[in-house]
């Protein structure tokens, strides 16, 4: 089932979230439906407070696509830096430039409570700070000084275009 995806200006994303401590068929249809609620959305990462739900459950998906379900993640090293715009399916239609670790090693449970180690680069390590915080009740905003518009970025990559710069790219985000 999808989800209806809460907005920033609802007090629940900036709770820190509780532990997941059953590991029981409710918790299985909350990460089904955060999956389905993701892939509708054409976002990369969903925390569940992002759809009402104070617990510590993300589901992202990586580079290749792959689904990530983390349940109680937490991040046990970095390294790195990478700056890049920034989104969230809770602030809809606005970016900020942010900073975050290049490499990301993150440690959870899986849906039946195993505990397993996943380490990524790039977007999907931005993807794990910016999941992760959603838990504590932080969002991307917080990071930044400006946000900008879907308009604004594409006058950016349109002059940065033209500057010779293919660098730019915008991605999506949770
Ligand atoms: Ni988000």
């Amino acid at each position: 089932m999808i989800r209806k995806i809460i907005e920033k200006g609802d007090s629940i994303l900036e709770k820190k979230c509780h532990a997941i401590t059953k590991f029981d068929d409710k918790l299985h249809i909350l990460l089904d439906d955060m999956g389905a609620t993701l892939k509708s959305s054409g976002g990369v990462g969903l925390a569940a407070p992002q759809v009402g739900i104070c617990r510590r459950v993300v589901v992202l998906h990586n580079e290749a696509e792959e689904k990530i379900e983390l349940v109680n993640p937490e991040i046990v090293s970095s390294s790195g830096e990478q700056t890049g715009l920034e989104g969230c399916l809770s602030l809809p239609g606005y970016y900020g430039e942010i900073t975050r670790p290049m490499q990301v090693r993150v440690k959870a449970q899986d849906r039946n409570g195993n505990w397993f180690e996943v380490e990524d680069t790039g977007l999907t390590a931005r993807c794990f700070c910016h999941e992760l915080a959603h838990l504590d009740g932080h969002m991307f905003d917080e990071l930044c000084d400006k946000l900008y518009t879907l308009e604004e970025i594409q006058e950016m990559f349109e002059s940065a275009a033209a500057d010779g710069r293919a660098e730019a790219e915008a991605k999506r985000e949770a």
